[in-house]
């Protein structure tokens, strides 16, 4: 299939499978996978490791915001890195995941990686996914997906997935942890997770990931006649 050099936006709520689904979109079309969530995940380590987050949530804005005019996050070989080291695997934790919300608020932090994410956007041929892609970051991207699925579904697929890469999960806590990643997601006053009146949805509750691509590929044969 030879789809135009567009900018694939996904979003939707936690643990519905948007990454998984965006790099075998990238993998089947020779896009670029982007993964904000990634980035947002990489500012909340650095701000635990630095003391700018405590345990309780409470965040030292300034500190956090001037601390970040030096620090070099950014995607390699392996994954996401701050400078020369990994962090893919520590990103991935719940104490990351318990604390990645409260960080994304901060309008300092949303600009810090919406300018990365829009420096990407420039080469076109990408596929990102977030909670703000095609609503804030990208609002002109050409074709848009809002991703949902049932809670626990969702949280059998995010435990299996940290199992595997040997994070230990409690299924309850996983699921307490989506739900309150979604509920902090979707009322917060900048750039909340909403549904861009042009986003087409869809709830993979009940397919497999060939079922999306069958499903993917119709709609971008239907609407770019390819
Ligand atoms: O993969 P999962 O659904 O667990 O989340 P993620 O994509 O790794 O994103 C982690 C968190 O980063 C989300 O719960 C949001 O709080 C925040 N985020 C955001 O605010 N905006 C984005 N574009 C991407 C992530």
């Amino acid at each position: 299939m030879n789809i135009p050099d567009i900018i694939i936006a996904i979003d939707g709520y936690s643990s519905t499978g948007k990454s998984s689904f965006a790099k075998i979109i990238a993998n089947e079309f020779s896009f670029q996978y982007l993964d904000s969530g990634a980035l947002y995940r990489g500012v909340t380590l650095f701000a635990i490791e630095n003391g700018f987050i405590s345990d309780d949530c409470t965040i030292d804005v300034q500190g956090l915001d001037a601390a970040m005019e030096s620090l070099d996050l950014h995607f390699g070989q392996e994954g996401t890195y701050i400078g020369e080291r990994c962090i893919e695997k520590e990103i991935r934790s719940l104490e990351v995941a318990g604390k990645v919300s409260p960080i994304a608020t901060v309008a300092e932090v949303r600009d810090f990686v919406d300018r990365k994410l829009r420096e990407f956007g420039k080469r076109k041929r990408v596929v990102m996914d977030g909670r703000d892609i095609g609503t804030t970051v990208f609002p002109d991207a050409e074709l848009k997906i809002f991703m949902t699925a049932d809670p626990m579904i969702r949280a059998h697929r995010r435990a299996a997935e940290m199992e595997a890469k040997g994070v230990k999960a409690d299924l309850q806590e996983v699921l307490a942890n989506l739900q309150e990643r979604d509920r902090i997601d979707s009322t917060r006053e900048v750039s909340p997770l909403t549904q861009a009146p042009d986003a087409i949805v869809l709830d993979n509750s009940h397919m497999t990931i060939e079922d999306q691509m069958e499903w993917i590929k119709g709609v971008i044969s239907e609407r770019f006649g390819c």
